[in-house]
Protein backbone atom coordinates (compact mmCIF):
# COMPACT_ATOMS: atom_id res chain seq x y z
CA UNK A 1 0.00 0.00 0.00
CA UNK A 2 3.13 2.58 0.98
CA UNK A 3 4.05 1.95 -1.99
CA UNK A 4 2.21 3.34 -4.57
CA UNK A 5 1.80 6.20 -1.65
CA UNK A 6 5.03 6.64 -1.62
CA UNK A 7 4.72 6.80 -5.45
CA UNK A 8 2.16 9.36 -5.60
CA UNK A 9 4.24 11.65 -3.38
CA UNK A 10 7.75 11.24 -5.23
CA UNK A 11 6.88 14.18 -6.87
CA UNK A 12 4.54 16.29 -4.07
CA UNK A 13 5.88 19.57 -3.39
CA UNK A 14 4.68 20.80 0.00
CA UNK A 15 2.21 23.53 -1.29
CA UNK A 16 0.79 22.11 -4.09
CA UNK A 17 -0.16 18.80 -5.54
CA UNK A 18 0.38 18.01 -9.54
CA UNK A 19 -1.87 16.18 -11.76
CA UNK A 20 0.25 12.88 -11.52
CA UNK A 21 0.03 13.17 -7.86
CA UNK A 22 -3.69 13.46 -7.99
CA UNK A 23 -4.12 10.29 -10.48
CA UNK A 24 -1.59 8.55 -8.02
CA UNK A 25 -3.33 9.22 -4.76
CA UNK A 26 -6.40 7.84 -6.63
CA UNK A 27 -4.65 4.92 -7.07
CA UNK A 28 -3.58 4.32 -3.64
CA UNK A 29 -7.21 5.58 -1.94
CA UNK A 30 -9.15 2.65 -3.98
CA UNK A 31 -6.55 0.48 -2.87
CA UNK A 32 -7.35 1.71 0.85
CA UNK A 33 -10.03 -0.45 3.73
CA UNK A 34 -11.84 2.48 3.83
CA UNK A 35 -12.85 2.55 -0.07
CA UNK A 36 -12.18 5.96 -0.63
CA UNK A 37 -13.25 7.30 -3.49
CA UNK A 38 -11.50 10.50 -4.63
CA UNK A 39 -11.89 12.57 -7.65
CA UNK A 40 -8.90 15.01 -6.65
CA UNK A 41 -5.89 15.47 -4.62
CA UNK A 42 -7.04 18.65 -3.13
CA UNK A 43 -4.09 20.47 -1.81
CA UNK A 44 -0.87 19.38 -0.26
CA UNK A 45 0.75 20.92 3.34
CA UNK A 46 3.83 20.99 6.03
CA UNK A 47 2.47 19.87 9.31
CA UNK A 48 5.35 20.73 11.43
CA UNK A 49 7.89 17.49 10.34
CA UNK A 50 4.41 15.37 8.46
CA UNK A 51 3.66 16.20 5.19
CA UNK A 52 0.08 16.08 4.74
CA UNK A 53 -2.02 15.87 1.16
CA UNK A 54 -5.89 16.50 0.94
CA UNK A 55 -7.41 13.76 -1.10
CA UNK A 56 -10.73 15.21 -1.07
CA UNK A 57 -12.78 17.21 1.47
CA UNK A 58 -12.73 14.90 4.22
CA UNK A 59 -9.70 12.79 3.76
CA UNK A 60 -5.61 13.30 4.39
CA UNK A 61 -3.20 11.32 3.71
CA UNK A 62 -0.30 12.08 6.81
CA UNK A 63 3.51 11.03 5.61
CA UNK A 64 4.88 10.63 8.93
CA UNK A 65 9.04 9.64 8.41
CA UNK A 66 8.69 6.16 6.85
CA UNK A 67 5.04 5.80 7.94
CA UNK A 68 2.22 6.99 6.03
CA UNK A 69 -2.12 7.04 7.16
CA UNK A 70 -5.03 8.07 6.01
CA UNK A 71 -7.00 10.42 8.57
CA UNK A 72 -9.91 13.23 8.46
CA UNK A 73 -9.46 17.11 8.95
CA UNK A 74 -8.57 17.46 12.27
CA UNK A 75 -6.03 14.70 11.85
CA UNK A 76 -7.09 13.01 15.06
CA UNK A 77 -8.79 10.00 13.33
CA UNK A 78 -6.54 7.40 11.65
CA UNK A 79 -8.89 5.28 9.03
CA UNK A 80 -5.45 3.20 8.36
CA UNK A 81 -1.85 3.46 8.38
CA UNK A 82 1.33 1.07 6.51
CA UNK A 83 4.65 1.39 7.54
CA UNK A 84 7.56 1.58 5.68
CA UNK A 85 8.40 -0.65 2.45
CA UNK A 86 10.88 -0.33 -0.29
CA UNK A 87 9.31 2.09 -3.43
CA UNK A 88 10.54 2.11 -6.92
CA UNK A 89 10.01 5.23 -9.31
CA UNK A 90 11.54 5.29 -12.96
CA UNK A 91 12.72 8.95 -14.81
CA UNK A 92 15.39 10.54 -16.32
CA UNK A 93 18.04 12.01 -14.49
CA UNK A 94 17.86 15.55 -14.76
CA UNK A 95 20.22 17.02 -12.45
CA UNK A 96 23.96 15.12 -10.74
CA UNK A 97 24.99 16.76 -7.69
CA UNK A 98 28.37 14.86 -5.94
CA UNK A 99 28.81 16.08 -2.28
CA UNK A 100 31.15 13.96 0.20
CA UNK A 101 29.56 10.58 0.68
CA UNK A 102 26.83 10.52 -1.32
CA UNK A 103 25.70 11.81 -4.92
CA UNK A 104 22.10 13.80 -4.80
CA UNK A 105 20.10 12.91 -8.50
CA UNK A 106 17.01 14.98 -9.37
CA UNK A 107 14.91 12.43 -11.25
CA UNK A 108 11.85 13.78 -13.68
CA UNK A 109 9.50 11.66 -15.04
CA UNK A 110 7.71 14.23 -16.79
CA UNK A 111 3.87 14.29 -14.66
CA UNK A 112 5.28 17.73 -13.50
CA UNK A 113 8.23 20.18 -13.22
CA UNK A 114 9.06 18.68 -9.97
CA UNK A 115 11.75 15.74 -9.33
CA UNK A 116 12.22 13.35 -6.96
CA UNK A 117 15.28 13.94 -5.03
CA UNK A 118 17.48 10.65 -5.10
CA UNK A 119 20.35 10.36 -2.79
CA UNK A 120 22.52 7.36 -3.87
CA UNK A 121 26.14 6.04 -3.42
CA UNK A 122 27.16 5.77 -6.98
CA UNK A 123 29.06 8.43 -9.10
CA UNK A 124 28.91 6.59 -12.57
CA UNK A 125 24.99 8.39 -12.84
CA UNK A 126 25.13 10.70 -15.54
CA UNK A 127 22.85 13.58 -16.98
CA UNK A 128 20.02 12.44 -19.13
CA UNK A 129 20.42 8.88 -18.83
CA UNK A 130 16.96 6.60 -17.41
CA UNK A 131 16.89 5.20 -14.49
CA UNK A 132 14.59 2.78 -12.12
CA UNK A 133 15.31 3.51 -8.37
CA UNK A 134 14.66 1.59 -5.76
CA UNK A 135 14.62 2.73 -2.23
CA UNK A 136 12.69 4.21 0.88
CA UNK A 137 11.24 7.54 0.51
CA UNK A 138 11.52 9.69 3.59
CA UNK A 139 10.86 12.99 4.60
CA UNK A 140 13.54 15.40 3.40
CA UNK A 141 15.26 17.79 6.04
CA UNK A 142 15.82 20.46 3.11
CA UNK A 143 13.29 22.84 2.53
CA UNK A 144 12.93 22.63 -1.05
CA UNK A 145 11.22 18.97 -1.39
CA UNK A 146 9.27 17.30 1.17
CA UNK A 147 10.23 14.04 0.42
CA UNK A 148 13.39 12.28 -0.93
CA UNK A 149 14.17 8.60 -2.18
CA UNK A 150 16.86 7.14 0.00
CA UNK A 151 17.95 4.53 -3.55
CA UNK A 152 19.01 1.42 -2.29
CA UNK A 153 19.30 0.03 -5.82
CA UNK A 154 19.70 1.96 -9.19
CA UNK A 155 19.21 0.13 -12.09
CA UNK A 156 20.66 2.17 -15.31
CA UNK A 157 17.66 1.67 -18.21
CA UNK A 158 19.55 3.66 -20.67
CA UNK A 159 22.75 5.24 -20.33
CA UNK A 160 23.24 8.76 -21.55
CA UNK A 161 26.79 10.36 -22.93
CA UNK A 162 26.93 13.62 -21.63
CA UNK A 163 29.25 14.90 -23.94
CA UNK A 164 27.26 14.17 -26.93
CA UNK A 165 23.96 15.07 -25.59
CA UNK A 166 23.24 18.58 -26.85
CA UNK A 167 21.67 19.63 -23.75
CA UNK A 168 24.37 20.75 -20.89
CA UNK A 169 23.89 20.08 -17.00
CA UNK A 170 22.95 23.24 -15.34
CA UNK A 171 22.77 25.65 -18.73
CA UNK A 172 19.59 27.41 -19.24
CA UNK A 173 18.95 26.69 -23.06
CA UNK A 174 17.10 29.23 -25.23
CA UNK A 175 14.00 28.02 -27.25
CA UNK A 176 16.01 28.86 -30.65
CA UNK A 177 18.45 26.62 -29.58
CA UNK A 178 16.66 23.57 -28.46
CA UNK A 179 14.70 23.83 -31.33
CA UNK A 180 17.26 22.31 -33.28
CA UNK A 181 16.38 18.96 -31.85
CA UNK A 182 12.88 18.39 -32.42
CA UNK A 183 13.62 14.48 -31.36
CA UNK A 184 15.20 15.29 -28.06
CA UNK A 185 13.73 19.18 -26.83
CA UNK A 186 11.12 17.64 -24.86
CA UNK A 187 14.29 16.65 -22.69
CA UNK A 188 14.59 20.28 -21.53
CA UNK A 189 12.59 21.76 -18.86
CA UNK A 190 11.41 24.64 -20.90
CA UNK A 191 9.78 22.39 -23.44
CA UNK A 192 8.28 19.64 -21.18
CA UNK A 193 6.67 22.44 -19.31
CA UNK A 194 4.85 24.20 -22.52
CA UNK A 195 3.84 20.25 -23.24
CA UNK A 196 1.99 19.91 -20.09
CA UNK A 197 0.45 23.51 -20.52
CA UNK A 198 -0.45 22.42 -23.79
CA UNK A 199 -2.46 19.35 -22.45
CA UNK A 200 -3.76 21.28 -19.97
CA UNK A 201 -5.17 24.39 -22.10
CA UNK A 202 -6.73 21.73 -24.59
CA UNK A 203 -8.47 19.65 -21.75
CA UNK A 204 -9.69 23.21 -20.63
CA UNK A 205 -10.87 24.49 -23.84
CA UNK A 206 -13.16 20.57 -23.88
CA UNK A 207 -14.36 21.53 -20.86
CA UNK A 208 -15.19 25.13 -21.26
CA UNK A 209 -17.79 23.44 -24.34
CA UNK A 210 -18.97 20.69 -22.53
CA UNK A 211 -19.65 23.21 -19.37
CA UNK A 212 -21.64 25.45 -22.18
CA UNK A 213 -23.72 23.06 -23.61
CA UNK A 214 -21.54 22.69 -27.00
CA UNK A 215 -21.42 19.34 -28.75
CA UNK A 216 -17.98 18.24 -30.16
CA UNK A 217 -17.84 17.59 -33.81
CA UNK A 218 -15.06 15.62 -35.62
CA UNK A 219 -15.18 17.89 -39.21
CA UNK A 220 -13.25 15.79 -41.66
CA UNK A 221 -9.52 16.26 -42.01
CA UNK A 222 -9.53 15.43 -46.13
CA UNK A 223 -12.50 17.83 -47.88
CA UNK A 224 -13.17 18.26 -50.97
CA UNK A 225 -14.30 21.50 -50.43
CA UNK A 226 -11.88 24.84 -49.62
CA UNK A 227 -13.55 26.88 -47.08
CA UNK A 228 -12.35 30.04 -47.90
CA UNK A 229 -13.31 29.83 -51.83
CA UNK A 230 -9.20 30.59 -52.10
CA UNK A 231 -6.10 28.84 -52.46
CA UNK A 232 -3.22 27.64 -49.63
CA UNK A 233 -4.69 23.96 -50.04
CA UNK A 234 -2.58 20.76 -49.75
CA UNK A 235 -3.61 18.45 -52.26
CA UNK A 236 -4.15 14.52 -51.22
CA UNK A 237 -3.69 11.86 -53.72
CA UNK A 238 -2.30 8.22 -52.89
CA UNK A 239 1.51 7.68 -53.54
CA UNK A 240 3.22 4.74 -55.32
CA UNK A 241 3.04 3.18 -58.93
CA UNK A 242 -0.61 2.06 -58.38
CA UNK A 243 -1.87 5.20 -58.25
CA UNK A 244 -0.10 7.13 -61.37
CA UNK A 245 -2.99 6.77 -63.66
CA UNK A 246 -3.70 10.61 -63.02
CA UNK A 247 -7.45 9.66 -61.70
CA UNK A 248 -8.24 11.33 -58.27
CA UNK A 249 -8.62 8.92 -55.53
CA UNK A 250 -11.97 10.14 -54.53
CA UNK A 251 -12.94 10.62 -58.12
CA UNK A 252 -12.47 14.90 -57.25
CA UNK A 253 -9.60 17.29 -56.09
CA UNK A 254 -9.35 16.16 -52.60
CA UNK A 255 -7.40 18.27 -50.10
CA UNK A 256 -6.34 18.77 -46.37
CA UNK A 257 -8.92 20.97 -44.35
CA UNK A 258 -7.80 24.57 -43.99
CA UNK A 259 -10.99 25.19 -41.48
CA UNK A 260 -13.83 22.88 -40.42
CA UNK A 261 -16.24 26.04 -40.89
CA UNK A 262 -18.46 24.88 -43.25
CA UNK A 263 -18.51 21.44 -42.06
CA UNK A 264 -19.71 22.68 -38.53
CA UNK A 265 -22.33 24.98 -40.76
CA UNK A 266 -23.86 21.53 -41.90
CA UNK A 267 -24.17 20.52 -38.35
CA UNK A 268 -25.52 23.66 -37.33
CA UNK A 269 -28.68 23.11 -39.03
CA UNK A 270 -29.47 21.13 -36.65
CA UNK A 271 -27.54 21.46 -33.40
CA UNK A 272 -27.45 25.22 -31.93
CA UNK A 273 -23.81 25.13 -29.97
CA UNK A 274 -21.34 22.97 -31.78
CA UNK A 275 -17.65 23.41 -31.66
CA UNK A 276 -14.23 20.90 -33.69
CA UNK A 277 -10.84 21.37 -32.22
CA UNK A 278 -8.29 19.76 -34.19
CA UNK A 279 -5.50 19.95 -37.10
CA UNK A 280 -5.83 22.29 -40.19
CA UNK A 281 -3.65 22.94 -42.68
CA UNK A 282 -2.25 25.73 -44.75
CA UNK A 283 0.53 25.61 -47.66
CA UNK A 284 1.17 29.32 -46.90
CA UNK A 285 4.64 29.96 -48.15
CA UNK A 286 5.46 31.60 -45.28
CA UNK A 287 8.44 31.27 -42.04
CA UNK A 288 6.61 33.67 -39.86
CA UNK A 289 6.92 33.62 -36.31
CA UNK A 290 2.86 33.43 -36.37
CA UNK A 291 2.06 30.99 -39.21
CA UNK A 292 2.65 27.30 -39.60
CA UNK A 293 1.75 24.78 -42.60
CA UNK A 294 0.03 22.69 -40.11
CA UNK A 295 -1.75 23.73 -36.87
CA UNK A 296 -4.62 23.25 -33.94
CA UNK A 297 -7.91 25.19 -34.66
CA UNK A 298 -10.50 25.30 -31.90
CA UNK A 299 -13.76 26.37 -34.06
CA UNK A 300 -17.29 27.00 -32.21
CA UNK A 301 -20.66 27.69 -34.27
CA UNK A 302 -23.53 28.99 -32.78
CA UNK A 303 -27.06 28.87 -34.13
CA UNK A 304 -29.93 31.45 -33.38
CA UNK A 305 -27.48 34.42 -32.96
CA UNK A 306 -28.64 37.94 -32.51
CA UNK A 307 -25.46 39.96 -33.26
CA UNK A 308 -21.87 40.09 -33.35
CA UNK A 309 -21.66 39.91 -29.53
CA UNK A 310 -22.99 36.49 -28.91
CA UNK A 311 -19.73 35.39 -30.91
CA UNK A 312 -17.45 37.50 -29.21
CA UNK A 313 -18.53 36.91 -25.91
CA UNK A 314 -17.68 33.37 -26.74
CA UNK A 315 -14.18 33.86 -27.37
CA UNK A 316 -13.95 36.36 -24.44
CA UNK A 317 -15.03 33.46 -21.90
CA UNK A 318 -13.21 31.01 -24.02
CA UNK A 319 -9.94 33.02 -23.13
CA UNK A 320 -10.97 33.54 -19.98
CA UNK A 321 -11.77 29.95 -18.87
CA UNK A 322 -9.06 28.09 -20.42
CA UNK A 323 -6.11 31.02 -18.84
CA UNK A 324 -7.64 31.18 -15.74
CA UNK A 325 -7.29 27.17 -15.96
CA UNK A 326 -3.35 26.99 -16.77
CA UNK A 327 -2.76 29.12 -14.55
CA UNK A 328 -4.63 27.44 -11.50
CA UNK A 329 -3.42 24.03 -12.84
CA UNK A 330 0.05 24.55 -13.99
CA UNK A 331 1.37 26.83 -11.40
CA UNK A 332 4.89 26.10 -11.28
CA UNK A 333 5.21 25.33 -15.69
CA UNK A 334 3.93 28.69 -16.54
CA UNK A 335 6.13 30.65 -13.36
CA UNK A 336 9.18 28.31 -15.49
CA UNK A 337 8.04 30.31 -18.52
CA UNK A 338 7.27 33.77 -17.12
CA UNK A 339 10.95 33.74 -14.52
CA UNK A 340 13.49 31.99 -16.84
CA UNK A 341 11.90 31.78 -20.71
CA UNK A 342 9.68 34.84 -21.69
CA UNK A 343 10.67 37.03 -18.57
CA UNK A 344 8.59 40.54 -18.22
CA UNK A 345 5.35 39.03 -20.06
CA UNK A 346 2.28 40.34 -18.15
CA UNK A 347 -0.01 37.83 -18.90
CA UNK A 348 -2.46 38.95 -15.85
CA UNK A 349 -3.42 42.73 -17.36
CA UNK A 350 -4.89 40.65 -20.58
CA UNK A 351 -7.56 38.56 -18.51
CA UNK A 352 -8.74 42.03 -16.95
CA UNK A 353 -10.72 43.69 -19.99
CA UNK A 354 -11.55 43.30 -23.86
CA UNK A 355 -11.79 46.03 -25.74
CA UNK A 356 -13.90 46.67 -29.22
CA UNK A 357 -13.89 48.63 -32.11
CA UNK A 358 -15.14 48.93 -35.60
CA UNK A 359 -13.01 48.88 -38.55
CA UNK A 360 -14.15 51.87 -38.99
CA UNK A 361 -12.34 53.15 -35.97
CA UNK A 362 -9.09 51.49 -36.58
CA UNK A 363 -8.32 52.64 -39.95
CA UNK A 364 -9.00 56.17 -38.29
CA UNK A 365 -6.64 55.63 -35.44
CA UNK A 366 -4.27 54.18 -38.29
CA UNK A 367 -4.43 57.27 -40.18
CA UNK A 368 -4.00 59.56 -36.94
CA UNK A 369 -0.73 57.85 -35.76
CA UNK A 370 2.43 59.39 -36.56
CA UNK A 371 4.06 55.67 -37.53
CA UNK A 372 5.03 54.92 -40.96
CA UNK A 373 3.27 51.99 -41.94
CA UNK A 374 4.78 50.10 -45.06
CA UNK A 375 1.57 49.01 -46.13
CA UNK A 376 -1.79 51.76 -47.49
CA UNK A 377 -4.04 52.35 -44.14
CA UNK A 378 -6.99 53.56 -46.52
CA UNK A 379 -10.19 52.38 -46.09
CA UNK A 380 -10.68 49.04 -47.75
CA UNK A 381 -7.15 48.07 -47.18
CA UNK A 382 -6.50 44.55 -45.45
CA UNK A 383 -4.77 44.87 -41.64
CA UNK A 384 -1.62 43.98 -42.05
CA UNK A 385 0.88 42.42 -38.74
CA UNK A 386 2.04 45.89 -38.40
CA UNK A 387 -1.34 47.65 -38.40
CA UNK A 388 -2.97 44.83 -36.05
CA UNK A 389 0.37 45.46 -33.63
CA UNK A 390 0.23 48.73 -33.37
CA UNK A 391 -3.58 48.45 -32.65
CA UNK A 392 -2.96 46.48 -29.89
CA UNK A 393 -0.76 48.88 -28.08
CA UNK A 394 -2.50 52.27 -28.98
CA UNK A 395 -5.44 50.26 -27.13
CA UNK A 396 -3.27 49.82 -24.06
CA UNK A 397 -1.41 46.11 -24.62
CA UNK A 398 -4.98 44.76 -23.85
CA UNK A 399 -7.17 42.27 -26.76
CA UNK A 400 -8.75 43.90 -28.98
CA UNK A 401 -12.04 42.98 -31.13
CA UNK A 402 -12.03 44.55 -34.70
CA UNK A 403 -15.62 44.32 -36.21
CA UNK A 404 -17.73 45.43 -39.08
CA UNK A 405 -14.93 45.06 -42.07
CA UNK A 406 -15.19 46.28 -45.66
CA UNK A 407 -17.84 43.50 -47.55
CA UNK A 408 -15.25 42.98 -50.09
CA UNK A 409 -12.52 41.79 -47.55
CA UNK A 410 -14.37 39.01 -46.69
CA UNK A 411 -15.40 35.69 -47.72
CA UNK A 412 -18.63 34.63 -49.76
CA UNK A 413 -20.13 33.61 -46.36
CA UNK A 414 -19.67 36.88 -44.40
CA UNK A 415 -22.88 38.52 -43.38
CA UNK A 416 -23.91 41.44 -45.23
CA UNK A 417 -24.39 44.47 -42.97
CA UNK A 418 -26.33 46.43 -45.65
CA UNK A 419 -24.79 49.71 -44.50
CA UNK A 420 -24.53 51.67 -47.80
CA UNK A 421 -22.54 53.51 -48.55
CA UNK A 422 -20.05 51.89 -46.84
CA UNK A 423 -21.11 48.44 -46.96
CA UNK A 424 -19.68 46.40 -44.02
CA UNK A 425 -19.82 42.73 -43.23
CA UNK A 426 -20.75 41.11 -39.89
CA UNK A 427 -16.96 40.04 -39.37
CA UNK A 428 -14.79 40.05 -36.41
CA UNK A 429 -11.26 39.69 -35.58
CA UNK A 430 -9.65 39.03 -32.03
CA UNK A 431 -5.79 41.00 -32.16
CA UNK A 432 -4.04 40.22 -29.02
CA UNK A 433 -0.47 41.46 -27.44
CA UNK A 434 2.41 40.05 -29.17
CA UNK A 435 0.53 37.76 -31.40
CA UNK A 436 -1.69 40.15 -33.26
CA UNK A 437 -4.57 37.85 -34.66
CA UNK A 438 -5.39 35.05 -32.85
CA UNK A 439 -9.57 34.69 -33.64
CA UNK A 440 -11.08 35.28 -37.19
CA UNK A 441 -15.19 35.01 -37.17
CA UNK A 442 -18.21 36.46 -38.62
CA UNK A 443 -21.94 36.12 -38.84
CA UNK A 444 -22.95 33.98 -41.33
CA UNK A 445 -25.13 34.97 -44.77
CA UNK A 446 -28.29 32.95 -43.55
CA UNK A 447 -30.37 34.99 -46.43
CA UNK A 448 -30.62 32.73 -49.51
CA UNK A 449 -30.98 35.26 -52.06
CA UNK A 450 -28.03 37.45 -50.79
CA UNK A 451 -25.83 34.40 -50.67
CA UNK A 452 -27.03 32.95 -53.80
CA UNK A 453 -26.14 35.86 -55.71
CA UNK A 454 -22.49 36.13 -54.34
CA UNK A 455 -21.98 32.51 -55.00
CA UNK A 456 -22.69 33.53 -58.45
CA UNK A 457 -21.06 36.86 -58.64
CA UNK A 458 -17.95 34.54 -57.92
CA UNK A 459 -18.88 31.85 -60.40
CA UNK A 460 -19.11 29.09 -57.25
CA UNK A 461 -22.98 28.85 -57.20
CA UNK A 462 -22.31 24.62 -58.66
CA UNK A 463 -19.73 23.87 -56.00
CA UNK A 464 -21.70 25.34 -53.19
CA UNK A 465 -25.49 23.98 -54.37
CA UNK A 466 -25.23 22.04 -51.30
CA UNK A 467 -24.26 24.95 -48.79
CA UNK A 468 -27.09 26.80 -50.67
CA UNK A 469 -29.69 23.89 -49.36
CA UNK A 470 -28.65 24.40 -46.02
CA UNK A 471 -30.02 28.29 -46.65
CA UNK A 472 -33.16 26.55 -47.99
CA UNK A 473 -34.29 24.21 -45.58
CA UNK A 474 -34.95 26.16 -41.90
CA UNK A 475 -32.29 28.59 -42.32
CA UNK A 476 -31.50 30.34 -39.33
CA UNK A 477 -28.92 33.27 -37.93
CA UNK A 478 -25.67 31.53 -37.00
CA UNK A 479 -22.34 32.87 -36.60
CA UNK A 480 -19.08 31.31 -35.28
CA UNK A 481 -14.84 31.48 -35.51
CA UNK A 482 -11.61 30.48 -35.32
CA UNK A 483 -8.77 30.30 -32.61
CA UNK A 484 -5.22 29.53 -33.51
CA UNK A 485 -4.46 27.54 -30.64
CA UNK A 486 -0.69 28.05 -31.18
CA UNK A 487 -1.02 31.42 -31.34
CA UNK A 488 -3.32 31.77 -28.19
CA UNK A 489 -0.34 29.56 -26.08
CA UNK A 490 1.94 32.05 -27.76
CA UNK A 491 0.02 35.21 -26.41
CA UNK A 492 -0.67 33.29 -22.67
CA UNK A 493 3.27 32.50 -22.57
CA UNK A 494 4.77 35.59 -24.14
CA UNK A 495 6.61 33.29 -26.59
CA UNK A 496 7.62 34.87 -30.08
CA UNK A 497 7.78 32.10 -32.41
CA UNK A 498 5.14 29.42 -32.97
CA UNK A 499 7.75 26.94 -33.58
CA UNK A 500 8.02 26.60 -30.22
CA UNK A 501 4.27 25.93 -28.82
CA UNK A 502 3.76 22.65 -30.94
CA UNK A 503 5.46 19.58 -30.75
CA UNK A 504 6.84 18.93 -34.30
CA UNK A 505 6.71 21.97 -36.00
CA UNK A 506 5.46 22.34 -39.92
CA UNK A 507 6.30 25.18 -42.47
CA UNK A 508 8.07 25.51 -45.91
CA UNK A 509 10.96 23.89 -46.35
CA UNK A 510 10.62 21.95 -43.07
CA UNK A 511 9.38 18.82 -41.74
CA UNK A 512 11.60 16.98 -39.33
CA UNK A 513 10.64 13.83 -38.41
O1 LIG B 1 -9.03 33.73 -39.64
P1 LIG B 1 -9.04 32.31 -40.13
O2 LIG B 1 -8.48 32.05 -41.46
O3 LIG B 1 -10.53 31.84 -39.99
C1 LIG B 1 -11.07 30.73 -40.55
O4 LIG B 1 -10.45 29.83 -41.05
C2 LIG B 1 -12.54 30.64 -40.31
N1 LIG B 1 -13.09 29.76 -41.35
C3 LIG B 1 -12.77 30.11 -38.92
C4 LIG B 1 -14.23 30.03 -38.56
O5 LIG B 1 -14.92 31.03 -38.64
N2 LIG B 1 -14.68 28.86 -38.15
O6 LIG B 1 -8.26 31.41 -39.08
C5 LIG B 1 -8.62 31.38 -37.72
C6 LIG B 1 -7.39 31.53 -36.86
C7 LIG B 1 -6.60 32.80 -37.10
O7 LIG B 1 -7.15 33.90 -36.43
C8 LIG B 1 -5.24 32.42 -36.57
O8 LIG B 1 -5.18 32.54 -35.17
C9 LIG B 1 -5.15 30.95 -36.90
O9 LIG B 1 -6.46 30.48 -37.15
N3 LIG B 1 -4.33 30.74 -38.10
C10 LIG B 1 -3.08 30.21 -38.10
N4 LIG B 1 -2.31 29.78 -37.09
C11 LIG B 1 -1.10 29.28 -37.40
N5 LIG B 1 -0.63 29.18 -38.66
C12 LIG B 1 -1.37 29.60 -39.70
N6 LIG B 1 -0.90 29.45 -40.95
C13 LIG B 1 -2.66 30.14 -39.44
N7 LIG B 1 -3.65 30.62 -40.21
C14 LIG B 1 -4.65 30.97 -39.38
Amino acid sequence: MLQSAAKVLSFASATSVSRGIAAGIRHYCKNTPTKLRVSQALSGAELGSNIKVQVSSVYWLVFSGNCAYLCDQTCRRNFSSFAAKLTTMVGWVRSVRAQKANVFLHVNDGSSLQSLQVIASSELLTFGSAVEVTGILKKSPHQKQPVELDAKQINVVGECNPVDFPFKIKERHGLEYIRQFPHLRCRTNAFSSLLRIRSEATAAIHSYFKDNGFVEINTPIITSNDCEGAGELFQVEPSGPDHADGENFFSVPAYLTVSGQLHLEVVSGAFSKAYTFGPTFRAENSQSRRHLAEFYMVEAEISFTQSLEDLTKVMEDMFRFATEHVLAHCVEDVDLFHKHVTPGHRLKEYLMSFLRITYREAIDILRRSSERFAFPTDWGCDLKTEHEKYLVKHCGNIPVFVTDYPYDLKPFYARDNQDHPERTAAAVDLLVPGVGELCGGSLREERLNLLSARLEEAGLEDVYSWYLDLRRFGSVPHGGFGLGFERYLQCILGVDNIKDVIPFPRFSHSCLL
